[in-house]
């Protein structure tokens, strides 16, 4: 499991090289490793070899850790977390390690991931806290680009943090034609104490690509 107490864990091969900025950190990522888990299991999902993983508005991507682990047996061979906040990127950079893979975050717009030359389709894409209710267009947009990113036979999961935004994020998935292969919700998920109604990865969901 992911800690704080200075780093240096290997999870499936990601090293963190830094501890956690926030107290709760750890448990929160605990409780999202277990979500993880039981989702993938859930939507009949399992992952071999070496994946491709793509990391949408990441933040800082305190959760790549648990995302490596959760995608076991498998390993990561390529992780690329992409967020707008700098500060946020350049926190993740100093945290992360991938020894023998490739690992990188970039500032920039999830938006328009499909115009980065160089990348690969991957096989998961992942956004945690998708913030479909803030600017619905601009998730509009990324929720296209994490769709066309995917390779056949690729994943999207995502988070959400209150109910309502999980439905609308679900409800543009089914218009865009994606299967939803499970979708849950989080029974242990941390309540945010300013925030009614909102708690750390209330939802989780795991769609394929249109058939
Ligand atoms: C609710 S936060 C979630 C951050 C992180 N995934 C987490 O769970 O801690 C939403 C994130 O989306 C990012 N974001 C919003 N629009 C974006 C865009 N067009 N491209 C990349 N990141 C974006 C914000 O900068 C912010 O970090």
């Amino acid at each position: 499991m992911a800690s704080g107490g200075g780093g240096h864990e290997s999870l499936r091969r990601m090293i963190q090289k830094l501890p956690f900025s926030f107290d709760g950190i750890d448990g929160d990522l605990r409780r999202l490793g277990v979500l993880l888990q039981e989702v993938f299991q859930l939507a009949g999902v399992r992952f071999a070899e070496r994946l491709a993983v793509l990391n949408l508005a990441c933040g800082r991507a305190d959760e790549t850790g648990v995302l490596a682990a959760a995608v076991a047996p498998a390993e990561i061979g390529f992780y690329l977390g992409m967020d707008l906040r700098s500060d946020a990127i350049t926190e993740a950079k100093r945290r992360w390690e991938l020894p023998g893979g490739e690992i990188d975050f970039r500032e920039g717009n999830a938006a328009m991931i499909g115009r980065m030359e160089g990348l690969p389709r991957f096989d998961v894409v992942f956004i945690r806290h998708q913030n479909y209710w803030h600017e619905p267009m601009v998730w509009e947009g990324i929720m296209d680009e994490a769709l066309v990113a995917l390779k056949d036979g690729g994943y999207l999961v995502c988070t959400s943090y209150f109910d309502l935004e999980h439905e609308l994020l679900a409800a543009s998935m089914r218009e865009r034609g994606a299967t939803l292969l499970a979708n849950l919700r989080n029974h242990t998920s941390r309540a945010l104490p300013d925030a009614e109604g909102k708690s750390v990865d209330r939802w989780v969901a795991v769609w394929g690509q249109a058939l």
